[in-house]
């Protein structure tokens, strides 16, 4: 849960490194006494990105969550900058009709869907887009604010395209990375956004543009030449102004020896346990965590374990599937409808195949805390994670730091940025549910050695590329573009 709001507020002192995202790590929610607290914002952003401020001591500029009561003019008693738990937090509240048309309109049902392959249907509406460069140029202002000379401001994600061409206006002397954390589509859906233009332009504010996938940085470079009509050679682009802009892949990781030590804590070990004796000690636990969000595949998931459960492959009391599912963006109406239609599935498998204290699925609208989310994929013996799309998705690398006994079998959607580095996993196509099913098959009768294997392999990967080793090549990458063309040096105390 969270804690109380009684961090005093720091003074707005210029910051050598300036970090902007839509969402604070946390946000801001009334008490049960009527007294604002802080809660951890949801998904994988801020998983990643926590740890990165914590290391290199900057600020982070993002807006406090929904429920901060903001006002027209984005400010409001209560949002100065404030330290919490050690970091610097800068909120920018934003107003209800922002909310309506930056965040749940242009952000989350214009560019979710349309940069996650359509999975859902993108809408195109002009005055969400008048929302969105409003906002995107107050996030820039704050950034020019409070970025100290020849600072790095590194920006964040599909909400904030445009903040690097803006805060470039602003603050020649800046440098600026941006890091897409969701798939960059491919030319032929990209070009149906009416302000491609513009949003191509906006990325090109940066020194270094990061996606999770080559494919992405790559989409991103043919469309710049094609759309904008710039030079480009391999991964530069050369800009009439004479600066040249890199865009590359940068996979992106989790602390891995974090949540390592999590599960390894006797409390987490106890949990899993107490976790499994509560679902009636099954053979076998599945498990499926995610933001409640129609790209994640949970339909597809919950389909192929009814239909082995109904064909009496497995049986109720000898497998359980727990989903985890956090409500997210519950006032955009394909959120709704997602919602709505899981509510059925779960309501007709358990009422079909499940018997009194053996529900065939345990599944909770909650966000827990991270121990929890430890103990929960200890007690997993197999994690199924089935995105349509996904840009890399934490959730599986979560997993594989947790099972420091090289146990539990890990099923993973070809479609997640996850799957270019979690190659023994059992990746499936989501679509194909008779693949999906043979996958938990195969899974569940895998044997310890296979399972050892698979896990050993997956844990060496992602311990050789966890979060600091993804930030520290992407801040040198950032100096070696700037330095390239004459501009920048490291700071101090990363020469
Ligand atoms: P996304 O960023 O799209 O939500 P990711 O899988 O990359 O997907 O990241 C999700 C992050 O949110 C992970 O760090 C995961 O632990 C966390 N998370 C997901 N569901 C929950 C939940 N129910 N409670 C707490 N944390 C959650
Ligand atoms: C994904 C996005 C983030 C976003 C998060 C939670 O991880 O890449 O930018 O913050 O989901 O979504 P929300 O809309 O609640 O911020």
């Amino acid at each position: 849960m969270g804690v109380k709001d009684h961090s005093p507020s720091v003074a707005s002192v210029p910051a050598d490194l300036v970090i902007v995202a839509n969402r604070l790590p946390v946000d801001r929610i009334t008490g049960p006494d009527g007294e604002p607290m802080w809660r951890a914002s949801p998904g994988g952003l801020v998983t990643a990105i926590e740890p990165v401020l914590r290391a290199n001591r900057g600020v982070w500029i993002g807006w406090p969550g929904a429920v901060t009561g903001a006002v027209t003019g984005g400010s409001e008693a209560g949002m100065e900058p404030f330290e919490h738990e050690g970091l610097q937090l800068d909120p920018i509240a934003l107003s209800a009709e922002e909310i309506e048309g930056f965040y749940e309109g242009f952000s989350n049902a214009t560019l979710w869907p349309l940069y996650h392959d359509v999975v859902a249907k993108p809408e195109f509406h002009r005055e969400w887009w008048e929302a969105y460069v409003a906002v995107n140029r107050r996030f820039a202002e704050h950034a020019a604010d409070r970025a100290a000379k020849n600072a790095m401001v590194w920006v964040h994600d599909y909400q904030l395209q445009l903040v690097p061409q803006m805060l470039r206006e602003l603050r020649p002397d800046l440098r600026i990375g941006f890091f897409l954390h969701i798939p960059f589509p491919p030319a032929e859906l990209f070009q149906q956004l009416p302000w491609r233009r513009q949003i191509l332009e906006g990325l090109l504010g940066a020194d270094l543009v990061g996606f999770q996938l080559p494919g992405g940085a790559q989409n991103f470079v043919r469309l710049v030449r094609q759309r904008v009509g710039h030079k480009t050679h391999r991964d530069l682009v050369y800009l009439p102004d004479g600066r040249t802009v890199r865009a590359a892949a940068f996979p992106i990781s989790i602390d891995v020896d974090n949540f390592e030590e999590l599960a390894r804590k006797p409390e987490v070990i106890a949990r899993a346990k107490e976790i499994r004796d509560a679902l009636g000690n099954p053979r076998k636990v599945l498990l499926g965590v995610d933001r409640l969000d129609y790209t994640k595949g949970i339909h597809a998931r919950l389909r192929a374990f009814g239909e082995l459960v109904a064909a009496g492959e497995l049986d109720v009391e000898e497998a359980v599937f727990v989903q985890v599912a956090t409500p997210s963006r519950e006032r955009v109406e394909q959120y709704r409808v997602l919602r709505d239609d899981l509510d059925r599935l779960v309501g007709r498998i358990n009422g079909d195949y499940g018997r009194i204290g053996s529900p065939a699925i345990s599944y909770l609208h909650a966000s827990y805390p991270r121990e929890e989310m430890a103990a929960l994929y200890r007690a997993a013996d197999v994690m199924v994670v089935t995105p349509y799309r996904d840009g890399m998705n934490l959730v599986a690398k979560e997993y594989v730091a947790c099972r420091y006994n090289d146990d539990g079998a890990l099923i993973l959607s070809e479609f997640a940025g996850a799957a270019y580095e979690l190659r023994q996993a059992w990746l499936v196509n989501p679509y194909d549910l008779n693949g999906v099913k043979d996958a938990i098959r195969e899974a569940l009768h895998a044997d310890e050695k296979d399972l050892a294997r698979r896990m050993r392999t997956m844990r060496k990967t992602i311990k050789a590329a966890d979060i600091t080793a993804w930030a520290r090549s992407f801040l040198e990458e950032m100096d070696i573009v700037r330095s390239a063309h004459g501009k920048a040096l490291l700071p101090a105390d990363k020469t």
